[in-house]
């Protein structure tokens, strides 16, 4: 058992795969109680059973994209064992295509997902953690949500309105003893489906994600991240090019633009 997530109330969206299904395993071996959202119940029940502790792991499945149905599942959710500590976002698609090729309906349906189901569950929350005067917002955003490369407008532009939106409620939040971390991976290796310019979904994906980090690996540091309470931890290889992408764009802008123009071709 662990003394910092022993007990805790942990709710994960995107808990049947990829990083959200290693983050459960993990939680649960250190004691934390769990509960589990995405669509796919039957991948739901598999990542309860092979959980530590599955007598202390409930299922809510939803969908992110039912906005209409969304806020409901807080009451829901908060119901399972009383109340939550921490807020796990991390259900989501990713997307690739040129901008040239790629309709406003994929750029809504990305932003609907990635975006608006994370604050819709956020605003529905809050009230929670601030009557208890304690809560903990961990939200999966990725390298992405801090540069812009070829292919990727979608899935960036979402990911950066995650910051401005996540960085915006931690400096309202913090007088309420509310906490918020936004991670920022880079590749991962998970199976996470990719949303191509015509709204299709693609099995190309990017041979940076096949070859990427291991998801256990990354739910390891995530873990680490969530205990240190930080910012914003990139999550990842510890030498790679995402890592090395977020520094030169940090300190040397200029750079990275004109790098990322000239050698940016997607893979
Ligand atoms: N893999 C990477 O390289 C990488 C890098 C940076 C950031 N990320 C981020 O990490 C997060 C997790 O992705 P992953 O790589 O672990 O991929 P993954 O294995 O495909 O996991 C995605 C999860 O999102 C859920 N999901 C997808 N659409 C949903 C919907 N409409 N409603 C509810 N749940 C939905 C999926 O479950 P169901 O299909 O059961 O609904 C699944 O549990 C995402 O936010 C992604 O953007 C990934």
């Amino acid at each position: 058992m662990d003394k910092y997530f022993n007990n805790k109330i942990i709710w994960i969206t995107g808990a049947s795969s990829g990083i959200g299904e290693a983050l459960a395993w993990e939680l649960s071996r250190r004691g934390a109680k769990l509960i589990l959202s995405s669509r796919r119940i039957a991948e739901l029940e598999r990542v309860k059973n092979n959980c530590a502790h599955p007598d202390n792991v409930h299922i809510l499945p939803l969908d992110l994209t039912d906005s209409a149905n969304l806020e409901a599942k807080v009451p829901l959710a908060i119901a399972l064992f009383g109340h939550i500590d921490i807020m796990v976002h991390n259900g989501g698609i990713s997307q690739r295509a040129l901008v040239a090729e790629t309709d406003i309906a994929v750029h809504r349906e990305v932003m609907e997902l990635n975006y608006f189901s994370y604050i819709t569950l956020t605003k529905a929350l809050l009230p929670h953690f601030i009557a208890r005067g304690s809560g903990y917002f961990v939200v999966t955003s990725s390298v992405m949500g801090k540069i812009g490369t070829p292919m990727r407008a979608a899935y960036a532009a979402a990911k950066h309105a995650l910051h401005g939106y996540f960085d915006c409620l931690r400096a309202e939040v913090g007088q309420y003893g509310i906490k918020v971390t936004i991670l920022t991976p880079g590749y991962i290796h998970t199976p996470i489906a990719t949303i191509s310019g015509d709204g299709s979904f693609t099995s190309n994906k990017s041979e940076h994600i096949n070859a990427g980090f291991s998801a256990d690996k990354a739910a390891l540091q995530i873990i680490k991240a969530i205990q240190n309470e930080a910012y914003e931890p990139y999550i990842g290889k510890f030498i790679g090019e995402e890592r090395l992408a977020l520094f030169v764009k940090r300190f040397l802008p200029g750079l990275f633009t004109r790098l990322i123009s000239r050698f940016g071709t997607p893979k």
